[in-house]
Parts: structure tokens; sequence; C-alpha cells
């Protein structure tokens, strides 16, 4: 990988996305790390902008904080709030929660997408954190409806965002990461039966994190890549 100039971090208040931002300035020390999130960031020594996922506008404006960008990373997505807690049986769909999932996890990153992709530099790395349990061939338990249906739906995007950017920007790599369980607010209700040794440090994601992306090739644009480089299968 290039030395980078220009980084782009979204969700830097994410617990995966702060360690993001620890880890790369060790990694890139000389790269430029811009960071957005809803709220002023907790880590404090990198350039943060206000971002709101919700305005289009703010996402564009986002966009626009650096003349083109070598690495971009959205980590933001969510699995439960306070009103939402994900589906065991289809008793529990609810449109509501349908929309406040598809809008977190497959509609901001695909806006995301749509303003840093016009940006993104000739070798320039477009990565959105997803998960494994988006995989519709290695989905063994069920459940989770919404979050499953909208990473699987957020896989689809990074696909079709992929090929476009083939013709339009071809040395440009658009990936999806799985970061592996790792400890967090999003995570916490859900440890109980995650072996000691899967449940991840975000600082330990972070590193695989980053590892996987100064290996990535144009040959894995599309595509999801887990935290050790492996493929998962759509
Ligand atoms: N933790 C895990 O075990 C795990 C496993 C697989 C995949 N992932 C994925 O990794 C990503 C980060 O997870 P995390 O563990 O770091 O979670 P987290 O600590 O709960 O952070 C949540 C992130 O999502 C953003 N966010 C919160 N509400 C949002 C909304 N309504 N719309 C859009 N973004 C919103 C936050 O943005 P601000 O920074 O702006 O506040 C924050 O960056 C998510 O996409 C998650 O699905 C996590």
């Amino acid at each position: 990988m290039p030395p980078l100039k220009h980084v782009a971090i979204i969700g830097a208040n994410g617990t995966i996305g702060r360690a993001l931002i620890i880890a790369l300035h060790v990694h890139m020390p000389t790269a430029q790390i811009e960071t957005f999130s809803r709220t002023p960031a907790v880590i404090k020594d990198t350039s943060n902008h206000l971002i709101d996922y919700q305005d289009e506008s703010s996402i564009a404006a986002a966009a626009n904080c650096a003349p083109e960008w070598d690495l971009v990373i959205c980590a933001t997505g969510v699995l439960h709030t306070e009103k939402i807690s994900p589906e065991k049986s289809l008793h529990a769909l609810s449109r509501d929660h349908f929309h406040a999932l598809f809008d977190a996890n497959t509609i901001t990153p695909a806006l995301i997408a749509k303003y840093f992709l016009t940006r993104l530099s000739k070798t320039g790395i477009f990565a959105a954190l997803s998960a494994k349990v988006g995989s519709i061939s290695d989905n063994q338990l069920g459940g989770w409806y919404a979050y499953r249906a909208s990473k699987a739906a957020l896989n689809m995007i990074i696909k079709n965002a992929a090929i476009e950017m083939k013709r339009t920007n071809p040395k440009a790599i658009v990936v999806a990461l799985h970061p592996g369980t790792v400890d967090s607010p999003l995570s916490k209700p859900f440890q109980t039966h995650v072996p000691k040794d899967q449940l991840f440090t975000a600082e330990f994601s972070a590193q695989k994190l980053i590892n996987v992306l100064m290996h990535l090739s144009s040959e894995h644009s599309g595509q999801c890549l887990a935290w050790d480089g492996h493929i998962i299968q759509p």
C-alpha cells in the first residue's frame, strides 16, 4: 500500500471506530486523519468533524473535507437500541424496527459511499464495517432478521459500488469488513455464549482490520473480508 495522505474514519465515537483511529495514527503517522461523528470525538488528537447521518448534505460536506481520499472507513452501525432488540422469531418483526436498522446499516453507508467514492484517489480504498451474520450462505441459526438483512443488503451495496468503480476508477478498492465479535456496547447483551478467545478487544480487531486493508488487491473489490483476511461468502 503506498503512503496514505488523506484518511477518513466515519463513526469516530464507536468502539471499533475509536480503536481504528488510534491504530491508524501508529501505522500511518504521516497520514492526515479526518474523523466524523454525531457528537464531538472522544479522541481529541484528530481533526474531528460533526456529521448528521440523517442529512445527506452533511454527508456531502464531510466528503469535501479533503481533495481526495486514500482510505475511507465507515465504522457506523446499529444492532439494538433502547427500543429495539434483535428478533428471535417472526412474531417480533416490526416495520419501525426494519426501518431503523436498514437506515443505520444499509442506507447510511450507501450514502457515505455515494459522496466519498467520487473523491477516492486512484489507488484508494473504501471499507464499510459489515458483519458475518449478513452472509446468507453462512446463516445456520436464524433470528436477528433486520440486522442480518440490513448487513446482507450492505454487502450488495458494496458489490454494486465495486462494479461501478471498476469502470470509473479501476484500481480503487471497495470492500465490506467483518471485525469479529468485539467487546462493545453493540455486542454487550449477546456475549454470554461467545467463547472468551472469540471475543476480541477493539484494539485487537482494529489491528487485524488494518492488516487486511494493507494487503488488499483489486481482486478483493466487492467482497466481504473477515478480520483474519478470509473471504465471507455472500
Ligand atoms: N461489535 C461487534 O461484535 C461487531 C460484530 C460484527 C460487526 N460489527 C459492526 O461494526 C460496526 C461498529 O460496531 P461497534 O461495535 O463499534 O459499535 P458501537 O460501539 O455501538 O458504535 C456504534 C457506531 O455506529 C454509529 N451509530 C450509532 N447509531 C447510529 C445510527 N442510528 N445510524 C448510523 N450510525 C449510528 C456510531 O456513530 P458515532 O461515532 O457518530 O456516534 C458509532 O460509530 C457496526 O457496523 C457493527 O455492525 C460489530
